[in-house]
């Protein structure tokens, strides 16, 4: 079988700009299509059958022993121009974490199951961790299969996109009981985000809420040299305003929140724009904080719209509450690693929208630079490697004759 670096190598080139070395891997593009295929590969090779659901998740099984699973693997798709860890890394040492486990001749008790989750990030229909939140039930079907991109292509056209004509009858997207009932816990292996891990490896403690939200200002187009001042009705206005008062109100509520996505219609150099749509996203320490911080955000800019003579609106796209995961199952990780840091994080994940189906546990892998979702997310072959043992170290536990 091939080594971690090898496995590694083989799937880094996929999806990566050369010019910037970020990654773009939007669910169903080119560049995911072809990670997918790179997991049906690597099943294949490991004679692990492969199961699609509804929603587009991947599973590969190992499909020994009896009773309920265990499920380990994270996903593909990306940010725009992000990192090559995030995601990524967990389905490569889940394969390799199998490779471990069958090199030294361990007999499963358990089925184990390695998954690539669809649209985590959310980058291409809107909503994060959108495969494990329909799996899960934690969004409505219809509202997701509604979904658009940036061309107007729904997420149920996607999702069928690459079954080609005919897709199977049973074919649903949304909550799968059946799928769940088999599995009987999740441990993400995921490259840590920020500067929390001073080791190789760590086990997730909580997710701080989080959530997305649309802001949309309408104003009115006009010229940009004959409209005096006191005539426009400018939706940039506002929408600066948003910026400072998120980054204002986070800092007296002891949050996070970003505004890191803008679309200004029409978008002239000398047009005064007529519609502005960003996007608001807010995290804290608790569902109040970031309440709190978003009722800040909102009430300032609505007086900043006001007095600029444009509407604006902010609505809800996805809201996840503060995840605790499973004690039980952290303790006997914690053990079966011999120790190891526990840490929260204010990154989403798979892991998090499971939880509330399944007991889940998270190992984070150490990142030097502690910058995520850009070029420079990194970690070391060593702490990927430490990372791969970890996982196996926890499969073998939970696997157990
Ligand atoms: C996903 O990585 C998120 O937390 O935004
Ligand atoms: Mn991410
Ligand atoms: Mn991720
Ligand atoms: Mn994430």
């Amino acid at each position: 079988m091939a080594t971690f670096a090898e496995l590694w190598e083989s799937l880094l080139p996929i999806g990566r700009d050369d010019g910037t070395g970020g990654y773009f891997r939007q669910s169903w593009t080119e560049p995911e299509l072809r990670c997918r295929a790179w997991f049906t590969d690597q099943a294949e090779r490991r004679g692990m059958a492969v199961e699609r659901d509804g929603n587009g998740n991947l599973f590969a099984w190992w499909a020994e022993g009896k009773g309920q699973a265990v499920l380990t693997g994270s996903h593909f798709d990306s940010v725009p121009g992000g990192g090559a860890y995030d995601g990524p890394l967990g389905i490569v040492s889940a394969f390799a974490a199998v490779d471990v486990l069958r090199a030294e001749g361990f007999r499963p008790g358990h089925p184990i199951g390695v998954a690539a989750f669809v649209e985590e990030e959310g980058a291409r229909f809107g909503v994060s961790c959108l495969g494990s939140r329909l799996l899960a039930g934690e969004i409505d079907p219809d509202r997701a299969a509604g979904l658009t991109d940036a061309e107007g292509t729904t997420f149920a056209e996607a999702v069928s996109g690459d079954l080609g004509p005919e897709p199977p009858e049973d074919y649903r997207i949304g909550r799968d009981d059946d799928l769940l009932g088999r599995i009987g816990s999740f441990v993400e292996l995921h490259v840590e985000q920020g500067r929390a891990l001073d080791v190789p490896v760590g086990v997730a403690g909580a997710i701080w809420p989080h959530g997305r939200w649309r802001m949309d200002f309408a104003g009115r187009g006009d010229h940009a040299g004959s409209t005096r001042l006191e005539d426009r009705h400018d939706p940039m206005q506002p929408f600066a305003h948003a910026v400072i008062a998120a980054r204002e109100a986070a800092e007296r509520h002891g949050a996070r929140a970003t505004v890191g996505r803008v679309r200004a219609l029409p978008g002239g150099t000398n047009v005064i724009a007529s519609q502005v749509t960003a996007w608001l996203d807010a995290r804290g320490p608790g569902d109040e904080v970031v309440r709190a911080t978003v009722a800040e955000i909102r009430e300032r800019v609505s007086l900043a719209a006001a007095f600029h003579g444009v509407d604006f609106g902010l609505s809800a796209e996805s809201y996840t509450s503060l995840v605790d995961f499973d004690a039980d199952l952290r303790k006997r990780i914690v053990a079966a690693l011999g120790g190891a840091p526990v840490l929260p994080t204010a990154a989403g994940h798979d892991a998090g929208i499971l939880a509330a189906r399944l007991p889940t546990a998270m190992l984070f892998v150490r990142n030097p630079t502690g910058v995520s979702h850009a070029p420079e997310e990194h970690a070391t072959e060593a702490d990927c490697l430490a990372g791969v043992a970890a996982l196996a170290a926890v499969l073998r536990d939970l696997a157990a004759p």
